[in-house]
């Protein structure tokens, strides 16, 4: 906990009771018995950063641009399909040229360009 602290924030790390019983389920039907599943912490970091430094922790680089794993063809599906909490494009939001230069620019550090 101490650790996603530093990364995200102590204001953006909620432990308390209070703070948890707003992720509760409200409609589980496990609600009050001991089964039911309940958050240890909630973590809201405010950027996207800030997202992937949580999710890798440590692993990669919160910045994409560090980034050397990257394939233009999977910035491409993830900028299409959405990942976790991003919200997928629309042609119409971006473009098949403007995606892929974006895509092929991403994919800089990584060796085997396609
Ligand atoms: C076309 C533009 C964009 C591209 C190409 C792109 C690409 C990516 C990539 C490659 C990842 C890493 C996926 C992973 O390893 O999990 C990512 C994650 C993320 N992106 Fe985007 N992104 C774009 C726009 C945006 C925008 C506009 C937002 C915010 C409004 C956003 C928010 C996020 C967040 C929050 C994550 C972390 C998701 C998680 O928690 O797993 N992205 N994005």
């Amino acid at each position: 906990m101490a650790e996603f602290e530093r990364v995200i924030g102590a204001e953006w790390s909620f432990t308390s009771d209070a703070d948890l019983e707003l992720h509760r389920d409200a409609y589980s039907p496990l609600r009050g018995k001991p089964e039911e599943l309940l958050a240890a912490a909630a973590l809201a970091p405010d950027s996207t950063e800030n997202a992937l430094s949580v999710k890798y922790q440590g692993v990669k680089s919160g910045v994409i641009r560090e980034w050397n794993d990257l394939t233009p063809e999977l910035v491409r599906f993830w900028a299409c399909n959405g990942v976790s909490v991003m919200a997928p494009f629309r042609k119409t939001e971006i473009s098949d040229t403007e995606l892929s230069v974006l895509a092929r620019y991403l994919a800089q550090g990584t060796s085997s360009h396609r």
